[in-house]
């Protein structure tokens, strides 16, 4: 789970890299030139099938090792004092994958489909004027505040952890790596969150 999990955070720093190029807020001429490149360059198409291994193997992994926990201990704790023993978002990392998992679907649906379907027809597509249509209704916003709010919960947890499954558990560099994990995970999550809203606002035009 670490590896795949890391392989992910890349993914995602790549994303929300190209995404920013909406702030050039030049009509979406960089953002589409950005968006162009990764829909043609071969290595990218490549990695696209690596990202979605990588995304399967991910739940399939988290599955098992819930279903592990489970056996390891078939009787439930009698007094489960969650808060006492761990935080909020490492008991919740399930329900807020499955959350993710939804958002992905609808996510999907709303960019990469209409990319592929342009593609495959060899037509023309604009994916900013898409990202304008999209974020022009407010329940799309909704939805995507409460998919980053689920990614910014589920990495605060995962970062460190992916670490920790990699075996890197140290008293020097444990608290470090948990540092940047948060740091990471708000600043990714408050530039994807921050996309729907300035784009339903009009700032970005
Ligand atoms: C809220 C801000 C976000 C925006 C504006 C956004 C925008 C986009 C766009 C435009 C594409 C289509 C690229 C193409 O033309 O093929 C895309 C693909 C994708 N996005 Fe996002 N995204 C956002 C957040 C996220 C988040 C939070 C995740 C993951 C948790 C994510 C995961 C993906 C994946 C897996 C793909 C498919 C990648 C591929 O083409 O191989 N996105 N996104």
């Amino acid at each position: 789970m670490g590896l795949t999990g890391l392989f992910l955070i890349s993914f995602l720093v790549v994303h929300v890299g190209i995404n920013s190029l909406i702030y050039a807020n030049d009509n979406g001429e960089t953002f589409n030139a950005g968006a162009h490149f990764m829909a043609h360059n071969p290595l990218i198409r490549v990695m696209e099938i690596v990202l979605f291994a990588g995304l399967i193997l991910h739940a399939v992994q988290a599955i098992i090792l819930t279903m592990e926990n489970k056996k390891a201990r078939p009787v439930a704790y009698a007094m489960t004092n969650g808060a006492a023993n761990s935080s909020w978002y490492s008991r919740s990392m399930a329900l807020l994958g499955i959350l993710l998992l939804l958002f992905l679907i609808v996510h999907l649906g709303n960019f990469w489909l209409p990319t592929k379907q342009a593609l495959i027809a060899d037509e023309e597509h604009n994916t900013f004027e898409n990202l304008k249509a999209v974020f022009s209704q407010w329940y799309f916003v909704l939805i995507y505040l409460i998919g980053v709010f689920a990614l910014c919960y589920h990495l605060l947890h995962g970062f460190q952890s992916a670490f920790q499954s990699l075996g890197l558990n140290h008293k020097k560099y444990t608290p470090t790596i948990k540092k940047i994990g948060i740091w990471f995970s708000i600043i990714v999550c408050l530039l994807f969150a921050s996309m729907p809203v300035t784009m339903f606002l009009g700032i970005i035009k």
